[in-house]
């Protein structure tokens, strides 16, 4: 029997774990509008340092064999998340963002992996930029409804693909690449597992925010009596 594509494979590995980050009481808080624009702008702040870390990346892996092929131009997210921030945070905002504790986890992972595992950068590249290419979208249209955002204007733009017309057809070219991944079965395996640490940092970075923003812990903690 043949194998299942690599990209069914990741993301039938990934499902569950797709599935918490985006159940997670943060993402349920600000796309249910129960959080105020400060929480989504802190969220975009966040973002920031992560695709800070993956472009970084990208520049260093730019010819790599195995990474060199994801690396589609019309993916990077660094400028739009810059308007975004100036729009939501104001001028001067680069000198005041800090990451959160996870963020920072997030951030050094992936600068890790882009020095020395480019296989391992490409379950990063993956678990961002094809999210934010499907489920992203809902994200831009509710964060336009709750907080009055100009239909892919600033504040959104992070998630408008302008040089991406047809998503759809982009994500069959990005599957097609990763059942292309020029790696073996046992690198494969590992690929995999990065990929769950990716949504890992994911949902670590939404249990911080959601201290940040709210005070209060993203899960239940150990009743008190
Ligand atoms: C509330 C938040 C989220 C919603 C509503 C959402 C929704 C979705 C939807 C509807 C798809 C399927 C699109 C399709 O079949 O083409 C999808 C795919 C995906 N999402 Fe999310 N998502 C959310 C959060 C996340 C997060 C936090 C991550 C990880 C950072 C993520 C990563 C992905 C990936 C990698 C895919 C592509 C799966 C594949 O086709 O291989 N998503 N998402």
């Amino acid at each position: 029997m043949t194998p299942p594509p690599f990209s069914t494979v990741i993301r039938t590995a990934s499902r569950d774990r797709h599935t918490e980050a985006e159940n997670s009481a943060f993402m349920g808080d600000l796309l249910g509008g129960r959080l105020g624009v400060e929480a989504y702008a802190r969220y975009t702040e966040q973002l920031w340092f992560v695709y800070r870390a993956l472009e970084d990346g990208a520049r260093a892996l730019a010819g790599d064999p195995v990474a060199g092929p994801f690396l589609r131009p019309e993916l990077f997210r660094l400028p739009e998340l810059e308007r975004d921030l100036d729009h939501l945070l104001g001028a001067g905002w680069s000198s005041r963002a800090v990451p959160l504790p996870a963020t920072a986890r997030y951030a050094d992972r992936v600068t890790e992996v882009a020095g020395g595992w480019p296989a391992g950068y490409v379950a990063h590249h993956y678990t961002r930029y094809l999210g934010d290419l499907s489920g992203g979208q809902l994200i831009r249209d509710i964060a336009e409804k709750t907080w009055g955002f100009r239909r892919k204007g600033d504040g959104v733009r992070f998630y408008v693909f302008e040089a991406i017309p047809n998503p759809a057809a982009f994500k069959r070219e990005y599957r097609a690449l990763l059942d292309d991944l020029a790696v073996g079965a046992e690198e494969r395996e590992r690929v995999l597992t990065e990929c769950a640490t990716a949504f890992e940092l994911n949902t670590s970075v939404f249990a911080d925010l959601a201290v940040a923003v709210t005070g209060a812990p993203s899960r239940p903690g150990p009743s008190r009596g």
